[in-house]
């Protein structure tokens, strides 16, 4: 078999009609990715299965401390010698107390502000981490794989590309926020040669350069497949700005309907209950879009059949989904979550807001309502804010009191800390630390001194995709099953 990453540099593959949407943190892991390629492969449809790059060192060394075989197996395929250096430090063997505190990989910042030795150890644990999870949601099949990463989560961008690359990426989806620089760093790491990201850096007159070069993991003459590209916009004028200045093979175009992050609503003011008002100039031009000659989908409440052609209709090769997926066997959510959740879906009565606040990130994000969650104003109230996670955290310039260089922050952090930090107390209100409320839903919550976190969950606004499922009398159902709704045979044997 040839190696991953590696192999037909040249052919790009089939473009998917339906995209399984990434999801982070851990719910669209390689476990599901690959559950929805295979499903593609079974059914003759043309699908592609994206496992989310976020947080992904925070789940490889969880993983490793549960003893996690396919995690060591996938490792061994990257490189023996860094394996056992990361193995030595966290693989658990044999039986654990479930509720044994796990140990946490460091923050992503000392990428910029640790020594050169832990420089290294963080690269080489990110590298890694993006193979993993490529590696295993390849395993077996060979349809195609995608990795989906935040913009704004920039320090994570060098490693996480590479890692995934090395495994043979097939797409990369970049949202929240202009990856402008992202086309570049594919292209160097195809001709393995170094490549570099201007981080952001609040307060500072210039951006800070990262480099990674990565002919410490790839040998000499080892040429990488450079992925397919696309962007996630929610309006035609992102799509047109990159489109003129990079190399984008296509759009993902995300309504404000749909899971996870929005778009910010053009108009500031907030509805009485505190969500965004989307109006008319939120909405994208499709014939805009189209005219850039490239491949567009749409995504945000697109998981039925008629949905899918009315997409195609308006030119579109396909559609996104988040939701349906977020809540099928394979997804990494936590299963006594999945089943609640079904079980208000299946009793209408649940109810997902846009929270303008929530998200550190400062992009509206959609809060599932949910008791017991940080949805709840007690819950919220009661946990103690902490950091330990770090993945959302904003680069900025330290003034001389502080002596000076880049520093990190998160209105997400406890605020006197935030504070301390030149960040404004105003701009921590009703923030939730998203590292450790969607890790703690995905299972990840055992990571500080007191205990399991409490959970945040988001899903999209339309959860009518619940009723056209093949469900289980448990209320259950597979990512197959979401293929095949979505792509009846008629529909995916139409096409070439
Ligand atoms: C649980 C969940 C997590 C998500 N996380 C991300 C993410 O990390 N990055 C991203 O670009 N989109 C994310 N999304 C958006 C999905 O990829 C997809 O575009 C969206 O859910 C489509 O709308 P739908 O939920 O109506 O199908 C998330 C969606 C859900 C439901």
């Amino acid at each position: 078999m040839p190696e991953p990453g590696t192999t037909s540099p040249e052919i790009a593959p089939a473009r998917p009609e339906l995209i399984q949407g990434g999801m982070g943190v851990g719910v669209s892991g390689w476990r599901l990715a690959r559950a929805v390629a295979v499903a593609g492969q079974r059914l003759g449809a043309r699908v592609l299965g994206v496992v989310s790059g976020t947080g992904l060192p925070v789940m490889l060394v969880d993983r490793l401390q549960a003893g996690d075989q396919d995690v060591v197996r996938a490792l061994k395929a990257f490189d023996p010698g860094i394996a056992r250096e990361i193995m030595d430090k966290y693989l658990v063997e044999g039986p654990s107390p479930a509720n044994l505190r796990r140990k946490l990989p460091p923050k992503p910042e000392v990428l910029v502000t640790g020594n050169e030795a832990t420089k290294a150890r963080m690269t080489k644990l990110a590298v890694a981490a993006a193979f993993v999870e490529i590696w295993l949601a390849k395993e077996g099949h060979s349809g195609p794989i995608g990795i989906n990463l935040l913009e704004k989560v920039q320090l994570m961008h060098l490693p996480v590309l590479l890692g995934a690359m090395m495994a043979g990426v097939d797409y990369v989806l970049v949202g929240a926020g202009i990856p402008h620089q992202v086309p570049a760093v594919l292209a160097n790491y195809a001709r393995n040669e170094p490549a570099s990201y201007r981080m952001d850096v609040a307060g500072a007159d210039s951006k800070q350069l990262l480099t990674l070069d990565p002919r410490q993991f790839v040998p000499q003459g080892r040429r990488l497949r450079r992925p397919q590209f696309l962007l996630i916009a929610s309006h035609h004028a992102l799509a047109m700005r990159l489109a003129a200045t990079v190399e984008v093979d296509g759009f993902v175009m995300e309504g404000p309907s749909a899971g996870g992050h929005n778009a910010p609503a053009r108009g500031k003011t907030l509805a009485e209950d505190g969500q965004p008002i989307y109006g008319d100039r939120d909405r994208p031009d499709l014939a805009k879009v189209a005219e850039l000659g490239k491949p567009f989908w749409l995504a945000g409440s697109y998981a039925s059949p008629e949905r899918i052609t009315e997409a195609k209709a308006l030119g579109a090769a396909g559609v996104q989904v988040g939701s349906a997926f977020a809540l099928c066997n394979e997804s990494g959510l936590r299963e006594d979550i999945k089943r609640r959740l079904r079980q208000r879906i299946a009793s209408e009565s649940l109810e997902i807001k846009t929270s303008a606040m929530a998200s550190p990130s400062s992009f509206p994000f959609q809060v599932v309502q949910l008791e017991g969650s940080l949805s709840e104003q007690c819950v919220y109230e009661s946990r103690k804010r902490i950091c330990n996670i770090g993945h959302l955290t904003q680069a900025y310039q330290k003034d001389e009191r502080e002596g000076g260089g880049i520093g990190f922050r998160c209105p997400g952090e406890p605020i006197d800390a935030f504070v301390k930090k030149g960040g404004s107390r105003a701009e921590t209100d009703g923030r939730v630390c998203l590292c450790n409320g969607l890790g703690a839903a995905a299972g990840y919550g055992n990571m500080t001194k007191s205990g399991a976190e409490p959970i945040i969950v988001t899903l999209g606004k339309d959860l009518g995709f619940y009723k056209g499922l093949p469900v289980h009398p448990d209320g259950s159902y597979s990512a197959e099953d979401v293929v095949r709704t979505i792509l009846p045979r008629r529909e995916s044997a139409a096409v070439s």
